[in-house]
This record gives structure tokens, sequence and C-alpha cells, in this order.
């Protein structure tokens, strides 16, 4: 399937979690088995290119592409997580979302220095999440250059964020 066809999958449902916001769902594209591969393959096929050797998702919708593209390229998963939920010492950041603010928090043992980590996402908006992710590998060693993406809504300008800061975003649609 073409990202044209993963595209009429996607559902959109207005005012959630808050009126105004124009919620774009992946559930009905993760529900449709063809979709799902093709996403997964479309997503490992760039970070292959990008040369990963770590491929990192955040909770809770990353773990679902994330944890499938690393599975496809037999690469390691690291999960970034919300607070709280790590049995271990964590290193954690604040941030801003379209919709409120929140935290996220990573195992910082769980980098090699130097570990080349491709971020995964299922959608970035105004970008605070994966930047937030990125501060938080680039602190524990790793080289964060590349980030993909199901979804980018590129009025929020997210994308133009992580270009700013040194990451090149792939998205399968806009
Ligand atoms: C959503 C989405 C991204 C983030 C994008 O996650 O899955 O992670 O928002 O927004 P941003 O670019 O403005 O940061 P959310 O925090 O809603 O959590 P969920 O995956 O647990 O639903
Ligand atoms: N995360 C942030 N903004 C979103 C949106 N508009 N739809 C789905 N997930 C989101």
């Amino acid at each position: 399937m073409t990202p044209d066809d993963l595209k009429a999958l996607v559902r959109t449902v207005p005012d959630f979690p808050e009126p105004g916001i124009l919620f774009r769902d992946i559930t009905t594209l993760i529900g449709h088995g063809a979709g799902l591969a093709a996403c997964v393959g479309h997503l490992a096929e760039r970070a292959r290119s990008g040369g990963a050797d770590l491929v990192a998702g955040m909770e809770a919708r990353g773990f679902i592409f994330g944890a499938a593209v690393a599975a496809r390229l037999e690469l390691g998963f690291l999960p970034v997580r919300k607070p709280g939920k790590l049995p271990v010492p964590t290193i954690g950041v604040d941030y801003a979302l379209e919709y409120g603010r929140d935290r996220l928090e990573i195992d910082p043992q769980a980098i090699r220095p130097g570990q080349n980590v491709v971020l995964v996402d299922d959608l970035i908006a105004t970008g605070g999440t994966a930047l937030a992710a990125a501060e938080l590998l680039r602190r524990a060693g790793a080289i964060v250059t590349h980030a993909l993406f199901v979804i980018d809504l590129p009025d929020l300008h997210g994308a133009a964020r992580l270009r700013d800061a040194g990451i090149k975003v792939e998205a399968l649609m806009d």
C-alpha cells in the first residue's frame, strides 16, 4: 500500500481531547493488517537507510510503530516513557504538547555512547515530544539525527523545530 492508501485509513475525530483539536487517530490504520504492515515497512526502509543501530519510540503510540520497526530491522528498541514507569534511576524532561504538558523519562544505561538512535512516533505536531526525547537520548550519549513519523501536522511546525535541532524528519503523510 502507498502512503496515500495509508492516509485513507487514518480517522479524523473533531474536538478530541479538547474543543478545537482535530485528532488524527491511527487506531483505524493499525486495525488494518495490510495497512499496519505497509506502514512498518515504509518506516523500516527509511530507518535502515539512515543507518540506525537502535530504535527509540515514545509512549504510547510510538511503541506500536517503533517496536515493530526495530523487530523488522533486528535492532533493539528503547522505550521513552511517561513519568514513574521505569524501575531504575532515570533522566527526564518536561515538555509542552498541542494539548497540555507532560514528561518523558529514559534509563540512561540503555544507551551506549555514540549509538545512532532513530526516533519513531505515530505523529509530530508541535515537535515537543520528539525534541524532549532527542534531548534525553543525547544527554545519555546517543547520536540523534533522524526521526520518523507516520503523520506530520505541518501547520504546527514541529518538523521545522526538529530540523533546527539537527534532526532529519521524514513522515509518511501530512
Ligand atoms: C501524541 C503523539 C505524539 C505527540 C505529538 O502523544 O503520539 O507522541 O502527541 O505531539 P507534539 O509533536 O506536539 O509533541 P500523546 O502525548 O498524546 O500520548 P499517547 O501516545 O500516550 O496518546
Ligand atoms: N498529538 C498531538 N496532536 C495530535 C493530533 N491533532 N491528533 C493526534 N495526535 C496528536
